[in-house]
């Protein structure tokens, strides 16, 4: 990361400035009239909610074919594919709910046999699903810290296994690359470690902190998409790293704003610095959509593409 890159994230997160500089210059570039997804198969995971469910509606509002809503509660799942069913009767026989819980391991190798097994073709990613939690919570099926078992680990193991299926089931049958996106944040520009030591067992093995531990999260996703786009041809697969800005309508706060004081300083921060729900999803819809080749391992921040 330059010295630019992280004195403009300072002002940004850190100063009154940020204010003026995001009403100004901050906003997702827009999707071209006539853009249409006919035709074409998505998955989005952690989509009954938030960031990707508005980006779900985001979507179908481009007329995507079939939609994959990856959840880990069915219920939750359900209520969010009754919705878009609702509001988008063209792909309403085709918005399926499907199960991936990323504390689980054997959930997203099953989640990705099954991608790999049962649709004929995918299109488009978005692996989106994401936690932060105010206290260490650790994953019981692998003992690992949960945000590093969710936000690292699951996200990378997923994205791994679906990039070889992503392979056949996008390039032979549309002729065009599939499409790969991770949902990182600006917040990996504050990333530090103790570099003395291996990296990863320090999530474990270290005292959690929320922001220090959702940061160094965020940096290694975009660190490992870097490093395996080069051994993916983007003629076959694009795979990039987006951030949607600040966004608060959604639930990512649910364990940090626990108190109405806390939920209303939460809102005048977001009212300052935030952007609106649409506007966070319409960078995913950017990314998996619209950047091409020049994205290509890189991230797309909210200045536009770091190579
Ligand atoms: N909001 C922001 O300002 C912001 C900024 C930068 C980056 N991001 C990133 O954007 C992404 C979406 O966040 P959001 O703000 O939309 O948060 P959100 O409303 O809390 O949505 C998070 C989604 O992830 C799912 N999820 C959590 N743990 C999971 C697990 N073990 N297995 C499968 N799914 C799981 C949640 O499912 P449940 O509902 O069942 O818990 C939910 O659907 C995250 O990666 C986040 O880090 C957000």
């Amino acid at each position: 990361m330059s010295w630019w890159d992280r004195t403009q994230s300072r002002l940004i997160f850190q100063s009154g400035i940020g204010f003026v500089y995001r009403q100004l210059f901050m906003h997702p570039p827009p999707i071209a009239a006539g853009t249409t997804l006919d035709g074409q198969t998505a998955i989005i995971t952690g989509s009954n909610t938030g960031l990707g469910l508005e980006a779900a509606r985001q979507l179908l509002q481009l007329n995507l074919s079939r939609l994959i809503l990856a959840v880990r509660s069915r219920a939750k799942g359900a209520v969010a594919a009754e919705a878009l069913r609702h509001e988008f009767p063209h792909a309403a026989q085709q918005i399926e709910v499907w199960l991936l819980d990323l504390e689980d391991p054997d959930s997203v190798s099953a989640f990705a046999a099954k991608c790999d097994q049962t649709l004929d073709r995918i299109d488009l990613v978005v692996l989106n699903a994401g936690v932060q939690n105010k206290d260490a919570v650790v994953s019981a099926q692998t003992g690992h810290e949960q945000t590093f078992q969710v936000n690292y680990l699951s996200t990378v193991m997923l994205a791994v296994l679906l990039l070889p299926v992503l392979k056949v089931k996008a390039g032979s049958v549309a002729g065009r690359p599939a499409r790969l996106t991770v949902v990182t944040s600006t917040t990996a520009y504050f990333a530090d470690f103790d570099h003395e030591r291996p990296i990863l067992p320090q999530f474990d093995a270290d005292r959690y902190d929320v922001t220090k531990w959702y940061a160094r999260e965020k940096l290694l996703q975009m660190m490992v998409v870097r490093r395996v786009a080069a051994l993916v041809d983007p003629d076959q697969v694009i795979i990039n790293t987006v951030c949607p800005g600040l966004v608060g309508e959604t639930e990512i706060w649910r364990t940090l704003n626990t108190s109405a004081v806390l939920r209303y300083l939460f809102s005048a921060y977001f009212a300052l610095f935030g952007r609106s729900l649409a506007e966070g999803a319409s960078t995913y819809v950017h990314a998996v959509v619209v950047a091409g080749r020049e994205s290509h391992g890189g991230f797309l921040s909210e200045w536009g593409v770091r190579p």
